[in-house]
């Protein structure tokens, strides 16, 4: 059966290109809001038996939850023979413990509201720390997949002399990994976090890399500070301006202005997020994914 493939959010280019990938239907959908602020949804296609795949980026996930939630009702409803969901971002995951008391442990809680509603999901490197496997909040079959090799093929093709550099310590994992990958030198520096805009980060001896092209790599550039952080303090040490390398741009709050003001050479993030940074397209790996989680290959 022809997969239906629903596009839920702005990220219309790759819904086409795993439209294309996955040689699958697009789902029609008719969508509008009440003047009230609910959602309508009227699913145009038909779904009986069909595997039916949501295409949505969690990033800004507050408002995008309901919508997500209510389609995949529905479609269950319609017959689907299984409801998939491609989030390229999943959000909450940074929300990974009780950082102070009286908080809760959103990621659990967000990937409790997901797994009562899909069959599987598909994402790319959610941000694994103090969780450390996704099966350990999910309760449904969640694929990881992993965006490091297209990072490491886009510095090694695109920079010259790289030294790669982490931010903080939870950016290891990647900038380790695309330092083995690519065999590339690289640094992690460390970080204090004060608040949601408010970080300090500490910079090891750096200055041996002044004829290098640092290059700053981390899973999620949100409001930036951790990178501008990281950049004014590379450049007090006389580094050249970094690159900076991110899987999911998130860009809130005029991060990328920021970033730009702060003297970085060039901003680049995958097509998990659509932006004006997208240079590395995860859609093919994305497809490989979904057509293992569609064939039960879990
Ligand atoms: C957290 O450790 C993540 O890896 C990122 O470093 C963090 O989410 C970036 O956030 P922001 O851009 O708001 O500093």
């Amino acid at each position: 059966m022809t997969p239906l493939l629903f596009g839920l959010d702005d990220n219309v280019l790759l819904h086409e290109q795993l439209c294309h990938q996955l040689k699958a239907e697009p789902g029609r959908l008719e969508r509008r809001r009440f003047p009230d602020g609910e959602t309508y949804l009227r699913v145009l296609s038909a779904c009986a038996g069909r595997p039916a795949l949501i295409v949505c980026g969690l990033d800004r996930p507050d408002e995008k939850v309901v919508p997500l939630l209510l389609l995949c009702d529905l479609l269950r409803q319609l017959g689907a023979s299984q409801v998939g969901l491609v989030a390229p971002y999943l959000a909450y995951m940074r929300q990974d413990m009780a950082f102070n008391p009286g908080e809760g442990v959103n990621a659990a809680v967000f990937a409790r509201l997901l797994s009562g509603y899909v069959d599987w999901l598909v994402t790319v490197d959610p941000h694994l720390h103090r969780i450390a496997r996704l099966d350990e909040v999910y309760r449904v079959p969640a694929l990881a997949l992993s965006a490091v090799p297209l990072l490491a093929q886009w510095i090694a093709r695109e920079v010259v002399r790289p030294v790669l550099i982490g931010p903080d310590a939870e950016s290891a994992q990647w900038v380790e990994a695309v330092a083995a990958l690519a065999d590339l030198p690289s640094v992690v520096l460390t970080k204090v976090r004060h608040g949601d805009r408010e970080v300090e980060v500490s910079v090891p001896q750096v200055e041996k890399w002044s004829d290098h092209t640092p290059v700053l790599v981390d899973d999620i550039v949100s409001t930036g500070h951790t990178i501008l952080e990281a950049v004014q303090h590379l450049h007090q040490q006389g580094l050249k301006p970094p690159v900076c390398v991110a899987v999911h741009g998130i860009l809130a709050e005029a991060a990328e202005e920021r970033l730009h003001a702060a003297g970085i050479a060039r901003l680049v993030t995958t097509n998990a997020i659509p932006h004006t940074s997208n240079a590395i397209d995860l859609s093919e790996l994305l497809a490989s994914g979904i057509r293992q989680m569609v064939e039960g290959r879990y």
